[in-house]
């Protein structure tokens, strides 16, 4: 086996060719080959700037690393093995493009630093990418909530009818959960902009290195204070997965309900063709495909979350290999999440919504109850008691196939005299949802309310 070329003046033999495949990332971290270069031109610029290399050195690098770049951009860059990972490749390739002078670009620099400055540039573009995505999310579940503030339908808990609602507010609920992640995305942004560049190996170097001017090069706004810290530090990264983490239970439980919602026995929804996919054996069958997959792949990044959690319990500062396995799970965090979102965005957007069948949930359940009970209160009754009567009232109801606002008016007065003809305008779920008028509920105006807010946070931007 031939000697490594960066670093195998301390050794007598290569290693095997097992331990090239174990041991090499490029396979995987070719991925932050852009970000390897821009991280490249900035510390070269930064050397220039110090007097560390001459202008005409460090120029030659910088000419090198940006054709490098442009040959990448056109797809013409190919990585080997042999170079182990995206930081010795680069060099390799420059060394190809401008001679021993590419030498000179790894000064006061190291891969450990080299690696963590790349994975916080992915990580900052990353994020933006990702809080964009929920912003078309926001924007398309406020633009249908609009259309829908008057569209009824029942409210649960437990799975249970439990009182009506608008479907708006069912939207907006969603809404709120997803603001929540885009500012966690906003936060894991905000962890990803601290640069590790200059922190060297472990200990920083006796170069007179700039480090601020490297960090601004590259957009950073803040640099990382102890050298140790900024090497082994991922934190930024399970900001990240935590808050995919998140975000993808959020897509699943909707979902979850979006599947239920397009099954025979609900029918609110239909999901479009295009969003479905047939049965091989059952010709009648058009399956949530979509939706399933998203809910199966939270799992996915779940694990993500989790397998970085695990590598990094127990390791010894600063940087130690086992680091190197930050990356395949969070690609695929990264990929994951991004797709999700996208696919659910567009699923949504078709979906059609049977408001028929939504009212028609109302129209025989007891899920007014809970209206004559707050009417018997409000005439005086101690809640309790009123409750206990239209426990009575829905039991009789059951018992007889009869909804509450189909009873005589003297059957109801049966259970209380003071039930009067006025109990009728109560009892209807359309008033139900209207004359709720606590803040956040699914009032009508309340939901409008809501609406206008986003509306304006979301399109007056
Ligand atoms: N490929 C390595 C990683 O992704 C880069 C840093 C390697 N540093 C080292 N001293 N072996 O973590």
């Amino acid at each position: 086996m031939s000697k490594n070329q960066m670093w195998g003046g301390r050794f007598k033999h290569g290693n095997t060719a097992d331990v090239i495949r174990f041991n090499e990332s490029i396979s995987f971290d070719q991925r932050l080959a852009q970000q390897d270069i821009q991280g490249s031109i900035a510390h070269t610029k930064m050397l220039i700037h110090t007097n560390i290399l001459s202008d005409s050195e460090g120029q030659q690098i910088v000419d090198g690393l940006q054709n490098l770049e442009e040959k990448l951009i056109a797809g013409q860059l190919e990585f080997s093995d042999t170079y182990e990972d995206i930081h010795m490749n680069i060099e390799s390739l420059l060394q190809k493009e401008i001679g021993p002078v590419a030498g000179k670009l790894h000064t006061a620099r190291s891969r450990n630093d080299q690696t963590a400055t790349d994975m916080h540039l992915f990580m900052k573009k990353e994020s933006i990418v990702i809080i964009g995505l929920i912003d078309n999310l926001l924007k398309e579940l406020v633009t249908k909530a609009d259309e829908n503030v008057t569209t009824l339908m029942t409210g649960y808990t437990h799975l249970q009818h439990a009182q009506p609602i608008s479907y708006a507010h069912y939207l907006m609920a969603y809404y709120e959960m997803f603001t929540r992640d885009q500012q966690r995305f906003e936060q894991a942004k905000n962890s990803a902009d601290n640069s590790p560049l200059g922190a060297a190996a472990l200990a920083g170097t006796t170069f007179p290195i700039d480090r601020e001017y490297s960090a601004s090069e590259l957009g950073f706004s803040k640099i990382y204070q102890n050298s140790l810290d900024a090497v082994s530090d991922r934190d930024y990264l399970l900001d990240f997965l935590s808050a995919s983490a998140t975000l993808m239970m959020h897509l699943s439980r909707f979902c979850e309900e979006i599947i239920q919602w397009n099954s025979y026995e609900f029918g609110y929804v239909e999901i479009s063709d295009e969003y479905t996919t047939g049965s091989s054996i059952m010709p009648q069958k058009k399956n949530p495909d979509v939706a399933e997959l998203i809910r199966g792949k939270v799992g996915r990044v779940y694990g993500d979350l989790f397998s970085l959690l695990t590598i990094l319990k127990g390791l010894p500062l600063a940087y130690d290999k086992d680091l190197q396995e930050d990356k395949e799970g969070l690609f695929d965090c990264v990929d994951t999440v991004e797709a999700c979102l996208s696919l659910f965005t567009g699923m949504f957007e078709t979906i059609k919504v049977k408001k028929d069948k939504m009212a028609a949930s109302l129209e025989d359940d007891f899920s007014n109850a809970t209206e004559l009970a707050d009417y018997l209160a409000k005439k005086g009754l101690p809640f309790r008691q009123a409750h206990q009567i239209v426990g009575q009232l829905v039991h009789f109801g059951m018992e007889n196939n009869l909804p509450l606002q189909k009873m005589e008016l003297g059957q109801l007065q049966k259970f209380s005299s003071e039930i009067q003809a006025d109990v009728y305008t109560v009892l209807n779920p359309k008033n139900a949802v209207a004359r709720r008028i606590s803040l956040g509920s699914t009032g009508f105006e309340q939901v409008q309310y809501q609406i206008a807010k986003a509306k304006q946070y979301l399109f007056g931007k």
